[in-house]
C-alpha cells in the first residue's frame, strides 16, 4: 500500500538570543512592535500553523558582564503576543513559558487568555529551563535536580488541564489538587477557552524530556536533523505510541535555517557569505572564550587557536553544560586538533562549529528537499529560524512557500481557525489529572 503524502507543517521561530540575527545591517528592532508583526504577518501569509517565541528568563553574560555579542533584551511574550492576536487572524500564537520558576494558575490564566482573545490560537511551548544561574532571577533561588524538573513540569501541566476543564454548563466547579510540587484549591477564574486546552508544545531532548514530550506534546520543536532526526522521529513516534497516543497526532518539527540563490552554486555562495557576516571576528574569539573561561582578546581572530589550555577553575556560570572543567579540555582539544587537520585559524573554526544544516539552494531544491526530508519521516514540518529579522522570512515566502504549495504538501488556505486544527489534530477529552505525573515518575523512578 502507498504511504499517504504527509503535509509539511511550518512555524516561523521569532529569534531573540540568536547571536547575530539583531546585528545584521537589514536587521530592525528586537523590542519594536512592528518587528513582531511583520514576521507574524509574513508567516501567515505563508500559511504557516504557528508562530512561536523563545524565552530566555536570564540576560546572556560573559565573564560577569552583559554580553555585547548579541542583542540584551526581550519582550514579555504573552503580553506581545495578545497584541499580534489583534493584527493576525489564523496563525497560530505560540509562547515558550517554563514549568520551574512558574506557578499553574497564573500561567494557565494568561495562556486561556491569550487563546480567548485570539480565538483559539494559543500555543504553549513547555520549557524546563536547566540552570540555577537562570534561576537566581527567581523567588526560590529557582532551580531543580534535573529529574525533578520534569516532575514539576509534568504536574504543572496536569495542573494546568484541570484548570482549563474547570468550567462546567453553570461555571466555575472547585478544583483541589495536592501533589509533590503544588497544593492548590479554588475555582479557575477564566471561562472554557476556544481550545479548552491551549496547544501543547515540547522542546526537552534528554530521556526525561522525550518521555514528557511523549505524554504530554501535541508539537515537538527539536534541534535534530539528517540521520539524527530520522533517530529521534523514530524514538519519540515509538514512546508516543507506549503512552497509548496516536503518534500521527505529535508533530516533530526541527528548528531549520535557509539561505537561498538563483542556482545552486549562487545560493552556496550565499551561504558562505552569510556564514561570514554572522561570525564576526569578536564574536568568534568570544565563543571560545566561553570554553577556555579566559581573556583570549589578545589573539588573532585570523590565527591560530591558542595553545594555552582551558582555566579548570573558571567554570562559565552561564553555560551549565561546560561547569565541567575535563569537558572544557577536552573540547579544547577536539577543537585544536580540527583546526590543525584543516588548517583552520579560529574565525574559520567558529564558522564551520555553528554552520548547522541549513537548506541551500534554489527555492525549488529547498521545497524539494523539505518535502523529501519530511516525507522520509524525519520530521512533520520545522521551525524556520530566520537569518535575520523581521525581514528573513519573506523571500521564504515569497519564493519556497509557492513551490511546496505547487508540489500539495502545504495548504494554499487555513481551513481552520484554531492552532490544533492547522495541525490536524482532534479536540482534548477527558484530562485525567495526575495521569502526566504518574507516566512521568515511573520512567524516572524505576526503583519506586
Ligand atoms: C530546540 C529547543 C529550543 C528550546 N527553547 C527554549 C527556550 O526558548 N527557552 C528555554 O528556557 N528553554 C528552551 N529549551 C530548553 C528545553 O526546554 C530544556 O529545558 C532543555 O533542552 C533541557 O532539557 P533536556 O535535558 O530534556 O534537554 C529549548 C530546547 C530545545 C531543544
Amino acid at each position: 500500500m502507498n504511504k499517504p503524502v504527509k503535509q509539511v507543517h511550518l512555524a516561523a521561530l521569532f529569534p531573540v538570543n540568536h547571536m547575530t540575527t539583531w546585528r545584521d545591517p537589514r536587521a530592525g528592532s528586537q523590542v519594536d512592535f512592528a518587528s513582531y508583526s511583520h514576521l507574524a504577518r509574513t508567516a501567515e501569509k505563508g500559511k504557516f500553523d504557528a508562530f512561536l517565541l523563545a524565552d530566555f528568563p536570564r540576560l546572556v553574560e560573559h565573564r560577569g558582564q552583559v554580553s555585547d555579542v548579541g542583542v540584551a533584551g526581550q519582550l514579555d511574550q504573552i503580553t506581545v503576543l495578545s497584541a499580534l492576536a489583534s493584527v493576525t487572524d489564523r496563525i497560530g500564537l505560540a509562547a515558550t513559558v517554563n514549568a520551574t520558576f512558574n506557578e499553574p494558575f497564573d500561567v494557565a490564566r494568561k495562556l486561556a487568555t491569550l487563546d480567548h482573545l485570539s480565538g483559539g490560537r494559543c500555543g504553549w511551548n513547555v520549557v524546563t529551563t536547566p540552570d540555577a544561574w537562570t534561576g537566581e532571577n527567581f523567588r526560590r533561588g529557582g532551580y531543580l535536580p534535573h529529574a525533578d524538573r520534569y516532575l514539576r513540569a509534568a504536574e504543572f501541566v496536569d495542573v494546568a488541564r484541570t484548570l482549563w476543564d474547570g468550567w462546567g454548563p453553570r461555571g466555575a466547579t472547585r478544583f483541589h489538587h495536592e501533589g509533590p510540587h503544588f497544593r492548590i484549591d479554588g475555582r479557575f477564574t477564566v471561562p472554557t477557552c476556544p481550545q479548552v486546552h491551549p496547544f501543547t508544545i515540547q522542546a526537552g531532548d534528554s530521556e526525561q524530556g522525550r518521555e514528557f514530550a511523549a505524554a504530554t506534546a501535541e508539537m515537538i520543536y527539536s534541534r535534530h536533523l539528517g540521520l539524527a532526526g530520522q533517530a529521534f522521529y523514530a524514538d519519540v513516534k515509538r514512546r508516543v505510541a507506549r503512552h497509548g497516543r496516536a503518534p500521527e497526532h505529535v508533530k516533530i518539527m526541527p528548528g531549520v535555517s535557509f539561505v537561498l540563490g538563483d542556482c545552486d552554486e549562487d545560493a552556496r555562495a550565499n551561504a558562505a557569505l552569510a556564514q561570514r557576516r554572522a561570525v564576526s571576528p569578536q564574536l568568534a574569539v568570544w565563543y571560545l572564550e566561553r570554553t577556555w573561561g579566559r581573556d583570549l582578546s589578545a589573539y588573532d581572530p585570523d590565527g591560530p587557536l591558542p595553545d594555552i589550555d582551558p582555566d579548570p577553575e573558571a567554570a562559565p556560570p552561564e553555560w551549565p553544560g561546560l561547569a565541567d572543567a575535563a569537558v572544557r579540555s577536552r573540547r579544547a582539544e577536539k577543537w585544536r586538533a580540527l583546526a590543525a587537520e584543516q588548517n583552520l585559524g579560529i574565525r574559520e573554526l567558529v564558522m564551520k562549529l555553528t554552520a548547522g544544516r541549513p537548506f541551500i539552494g534554489t527555492p525549488a531544491r529547498v521545497a524539494e528537499q523539505m518535502n523529501d526530508y519530511v516525507q522520509s519521516d524525519g520530521a512533520d514540518g520545522f521551525v524556520l529560524v530566520p537569518r535575520y529579522a523581521p525581514g528573513g522570512l519573506d523571500e521564504f515566502v515569497d519564493r519556497v512557500v509557492p513551490e511546496l504549495q505547487d508540489r500539495g504538501v502545504l495548504r494554499t488556505e487555513y481551513s481552520g481557525r484554531t492552532l490544533r486544527g492547522h495541525f490536524g489534530l482532534p479536540a482534548p477529552t477527558g484530562h485525567q489529572p495526575s495521569s502526566i505525573l504518574s507516566t512521568i515518575r515511573v520512567v524516572d523512578r524505576p526503583s519506586t
